[in-house]
Order: structure tokens, then sequence, then C-alpha cells
């Protein structure tokens, strides 16, 4: 269709109509199958899902959790490797109606001290399973329950901190005295992969099952930690060793960080790595990624003989993106030997415990820079006491990750429409990134307003209530959000972007609708993203998928029109700086049941198998067939969905 660019790949399917069923809607020819369901066992002790099933903290601890969203497969036979591997997947939060439910036993998370084992059995619906998975001969997916290689990583897990934060005053505990581990990940949202093999998980909200009900310090404030009930009320649980429950609570208490769990919450808000090859191994916190609510982390394009780069963006009304750059280079004899057992988390530090973290300003004109955070940075204008540099405002190099939205305020980041997942293209090195909503977004000439009340940047602790419209961001009250991309030029840390697409309701006016889009593929609220690589042109898909559903109380005209879905578009042959072109060229592929949102994708290398996650149902799946419509009630499950085609074809084209 786009001879003329010497484009080969177009997609194989028609836009499906909008959606608002209680299943998953595919394009004719497609099946679509639910895998891996909340509360699957994963291994041979555990106990088969009924509805009417009473989780435990234990059997929790051996099934897949609630609330599936990034996931990312691992091949264990390159030669098997698009029907037999290893699936890792984030499980965000939970629904405590269904974990509690058919019992309704649970006590009120608002009210009074919470018993520990309901306690401990929503901690272990957090974090993350390895799963074993194999299609067999008909294109049926099912778990191989009780591999070796399945585990769990919950709120709960021993882990490492690792990079500038380890070992510093600000994470010592009366657990990890010398400020090493913490016990748990939380939250973990988006995700990314590394080239030699290992998993990326990423701590989005975890600022709210905290607690300080003392003055919170600058970086508490900053991220949201509540000053009354965490989220659960976990820190309120009773018979607790060695602090497992009031670690939730950040109050100071003793008379020395080491004696009580004030920083226990500055050990959150990372980049966390994971071997899924090898059972025994312990998860990382790559703390050099710096600390912020993570949604991802995207690796760019990997060149031998060059530094890695890995996008990441804080998903908050208002906050940054970020680029880490390894120190060293990339050697490909690091690359993943699938299957082989060896040590991958020593190539893990070398590549992401020394490097420079930047953030990103989107300037007017469609250039862009990357500003390092380091101690020598200086500062424009100075900091808020006069200071010239990073390191006099923060400190260490510690300092500045432990506080990484403050630092990036001074040196005049673009504050942006909540950044989720973002995607390389491996050919052009082209990057992009949703920005799903901000309904803090003001006109042109407002002055921004401030947290707490504090005027002008750099006040410590605060960040932007509102900001006005940028080129990057140019809606005010942004409902439906908008996708940018951007490429990196060849000099040093600057960028070139573009917005290239926007989401909007059909029906509104161009100034909304700034990329026409029609009934046919009408979105909002982009969040998952994955380009899906193609053929020896370095052509591919992009995937879209939206988190704009109504129970979240954006009650706009597209979530009148539609459940939460998947687009596709082929973005090589566009021009660049034509987001009306884009917008003629996208298509609707899947739409999910009622309620959900539509997270987390990768495809198999061949490309038979498209896997996203469905994350939130209302009421949802009715059985192993995700197309099915459900009828009356059931306990809502997240799920991981495989979409194939009827013949066995590559899915999309
Ligand atoms: Fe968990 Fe920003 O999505
Ligand atoms: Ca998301
Ligand atoms: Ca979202
Ligand atoms: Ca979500």
């Amino acid at each position: 269709t786009a001879a003329a660019s010497g484009q080969s790949l177009s997609l194989g399917f028609e836009s499906i109509p909008g959606s608002m069923t209680d299943a998953v809607v595919v394009p004719p020819g497609y099946r679509a199958q639910v895998l891996i369901p909340w509360g699957t066992p994963l291994t041979t002790d555990g106990t088969a899902w009924s509805p009417d099933l009473s989780l435990t903290p234990e059997l929790q601890a051996r099934a897949t959790g609630m609330h599936h969203d990034g996931m990312y497969h691992f091949p264990l036979d390159p030669e098997q490797a698009s029907s037999d591997f290893l699936l890792v997947v984030n499980h965000e939060y939970i629904d405590q109606s269904a974990l509690w439910a058919p019992s309704n036993g649970a006590t009120n998370p608002k009210q009074g001290a919470r018993p520990a084992d309901e306690v401990r059995t929503e901690i272990n619906a957090h974090g993350v399973s390895v799963v074993r998975i194999r299609r067999d001969a008909d294109g049926h997916w099912a778990p191989v329950t009780g591999d070796r290689h399945n585990r769990r990583f919950t709120s709960a897990t021993s882990m490492e901190l690792a990079g500038p934060v380890r070992g510093s005053e600000m994470v010592m505990t009366a657990w990890s005295p010398d400020g090493t581990r913490v016990r748990g990940t939380n939250n973990n949202c988006a995700c990314g992969h590394t080239p030699w093999g290992t998993y990326l998980t990423c701590e989005e909200n975890w600022p709210e099952v905290f607690t300080n009900s003392g003055e919170r310090t600058a970086d508490q404030k900053r991220l949201g930690m509540p000053t009354g009930r965490g989220r659960y009320g976990w820190e309120t649980a009773e018979q607790g060793q060695e602090g497992e429950f009031s670690r939730f609570d950040n109050t100071p208490r003793g008379a020395s960080a080491r004696e009580d769990y004030r920083n226990e919450a500055r050990a959150f808000g990372y980049v966390v790595e994971i071997d899924p090859y090898d059972s025994d191994s312990r998860a990382y916190k790559r703390t050099a990624l710096g600390r912020f609510r993570h949604e991802g982390c995207w690796p760019g394009r990997v060149v031998e003989g060059e530094p890695l780069a890995f996008y990441t963006g804080h998903d908050a009304r208002n906050e940054y993106i970020y680029k880490f750059v390894s120190k060293k280079r990339w050697d490909a004899r690091d690359a993943n030997r699938p299957g082989e057992h060896y040590d991958r988390q020593s190539i893990g530090a070398s590549y992401l415990d020394e490097g420079t973290l930047h953030v990103a300003r989107f300037n007017e004109d469609g250039s862009g820079d990357w500003l390092a955070l380091t101690p020598e940075s200086e500062i424009p204008g100075g900091g808020p006491n006069g200071e010239r540099t990073l390191g006099e405002v923060f400190g260490d190099q510690a300092g500045i990750i432990i506080n990484t939205c403050d630092a990036a305020d001074l040196l005049g980041a673009t504050p942006m429409d909540r950044p989720e997942w973002g995607t390389v293209d491996p050919g052009s090195g082209d990057v992009y990134m949703s920005l799903t909503n901000n309904s803090d977004r003001t006109a042109q000439d407002t002055e921004p307003t401030f947290t707490d009340g504090a005027a002008g940047l750099g006040a410590l602790g605060a960040g932007f209530d509102t900001a006005p419209v940028n080129a990057a961001n140019p809606r005010p009250d942004n409902n439906f959000g908008q996708v940018m991309r951007w490429r990196e030029t060849d000099r040093a840390n600057r960028f070139e972007w573009e917005v290239f697409l926007f989401g909007a309701p059909a029906g509104a006016g161009n100034e909304i609708n700034r990329s026409g889009l029609t009934e046919a593929n009408e979105f909002a609220s982009p969040d998952g993203l994955w380009f899906d690589e193609r053929g020896e042109n370095g052509e591919g898909i992009l995937w879209i998928e939206t988190d704009n559903g109504i129970d979240k109380g954006r009650d706009n005209a597209v979530a009148q029109a539609t459940n939460d879905q998947v687009l596709a578009i082929v973005p090589g042959a566009l021009a660049r700086g034509d987001t009306r072109q884009t917008g003629q060229q996208l298509r609707r592929f899947a739409v999910g049941p009622n309620a959900c949102e539509v997270t987390g994708i990768f495809a198999t290398p061949d490309r038979t198998a498209l896997f996203i996650n469905i994350q939130h149902p209302g009421n949802w799946p009715a059985s192993d067939d995700a197309t099915q419509v459900t009828k009356g009630q059931v306990r809502p499950r997240a799920a991981t969905v495989v979409i194939q085609k009827e013949d066995g074809g590559p899915v999309g084209v």
C-alpha cells in the first residue's frame, strides 16, 4: 500500500466496531483464549481455582497474583521460542471485593486493625509471577504447573538494593541497618527487558500503601504518601515479626532510622531486575534509573560498542520522562544465552548500576534536550537557597535519586501529560511514548500552581499541581491523551520530537480531534505500547492499548462508545509531523470486556500469538474462551489473553 517508500507491510484486518459487551472481541478469523487468570496454581501443591475458593497467604503465594499488567517472554530453547517459554507478568494491585469473595469475610480495609493473614494474602496477591507456558498442537496454551522456573515475587520477598542508593543512610531501617535490602516490590505496573535476558518490573503507585502520620519529608510529599491510613491499612495488622506490617507506617518512632521504618518507602519507586532463568536468583532494585512512580522501562536500540539507553516515565500529572544511559558499552558477548545457567545479575550490575540519568525537556520548536541529573549539573537560575549545582542541594547521587523529581524540577524539565508506556522501533531507533491524559493541564498563559501552595520552580517537595499547555502537551484539560515519538540526533543529549497521534472522540471538533479519528478508531487514554518489528526492513506494527474505562471516572464520549481496546498502525511509511495521516491509518484490532483496561503486550517471535492482559474486569471471564460473553455474575479475574488466527498465520497482517 505504500510502495513509494519501499514499505511492504500492511494491516490485514478491517477496523472492528466499538464494543460494550462482557467479552474480548477480535476480528473475523481470530480467536482469543484466557491464560493464567488470577489464582492459577504455579506449583503442584497448589489448590485448583474454584469460584468459592478462599484465599490464604500460602495459596496466594503459590498462585498467580491479581491484576496482570506488564509482561514479557523469555525463551528456554530458541528453537521452541514461539511455543514454549517463560512468561513473566506483573500483578499491579488488588480488587479486594473479588479477592475476598465469596466469603465477604474480610475486615473493612478502611477501619480498625486488620487480621495478619488477610494482609499477608493481599501482599502475596501483588508482585510478579514467573511461569512456563506451552502451546500444544491444537494451538491451545497452558501453564506448565510445577516447572522448576515457576515462582512468585511478592510485596514481602526479600530483595537487594543496587546502585547509588545501596548502603545510603537514607535507606537504613531496623530490618536492614546497612541499607542494602528491603522486603517486597509493590504496584508493579509496566515492564521492560534487557538484552542479557532479564526482566525489568517497575514500581508505580507504591506510595499509597505507606503512611506517615507525622511531618512528611519532601520526597514523601512529592510522591504522595498518605498521612492517614495506607491504601489497604496494611500497617494496622498485628502479630507481625520484625516490622512485617509496621514497616508500612513510616512515622519516625525510634531514636534513629536504624530503630524504625521511617525510611522503608525509600526502598520503593525503582526499576527492579529479575532473572527468570535462575529460580534461586534474587531481585535487584536498580536505583540508578531514578525513584518515582515508574510506569515501565524500555530499552533503546542496542548497538555493539555503544552505551545502552533505557527510557522511563513518571506516571503522574505534570511529571517527567527520563533516560538512563549506561557507562558500559554494549558487548555482544553479554547477550542472552537462553536456558543457560549463569549469573545474569552481575551483567545487569555492569550496565544498570553505573551510568547517567537524564530528564527530558521538550522545546517548543520540536527539539529536545536530555538534562543530566548528576551532582555536577548546574541549576539554571540557582537552587532554592542559591545553590549552584544539584550536588549542593542534594549531596551525593543517592540524594539526587531519592529526590529525582525535585532535582528534575530544578533543571527545568518539561511537565508531561502522565507518561505511561514507551516502545522503541529497533530499525529507526524512534521512541514512542503514550501520555495518557491530564486533567491538570491548563490553558496557555495561565500561571502554573504548586503542591502545598509553594510558589516557584524549585520549591522542594512541591511539583506542579497545574501546568499550562506547551507544544508537546498542547490541549488544556486533556481527557484523551496522545502518543509522542522522538529520535535521538547526532548531537549528544539532543533529540527531535513530534506528537504522533492524538486520542479523541470521533464527534469532537478539530481542536480536540486533531488526528481526525472516526467511529472506527476513536480512542482515549493510550497506555500500553509495543513496536512489533517484522521483516528485514525493520518495518513493524505499533500496537496501542487503552485505559479509559468509565470505572475510573473518565466518563467521556469515547467511554460511552466502546470498552478499552487494542489499536494498530504501521508507522514506517507515514510522513513525519502529519498526525492526521496517522489517524487515517489507525485501526481497531480488539476490544476488552466491561470495566477492564487492556494492558501488557508482546507477540511470539513468529508473530502467530499476540499476548495481552485484561486488568480489573468487572465480571469476566465466563470460560476459557475469552470471546464468550459473560451472562450472570462471575467472580472477576484479571487474565492474560492469547489472540491467534484460526489458520495459525501471523497476527495483524
Ligand atoms: Fe499502572 Fe500508569 O499505569
Ligand atoms: Ca499503565
Ligand atoms: Ca493508565
Ligand atoms: Ca492499571
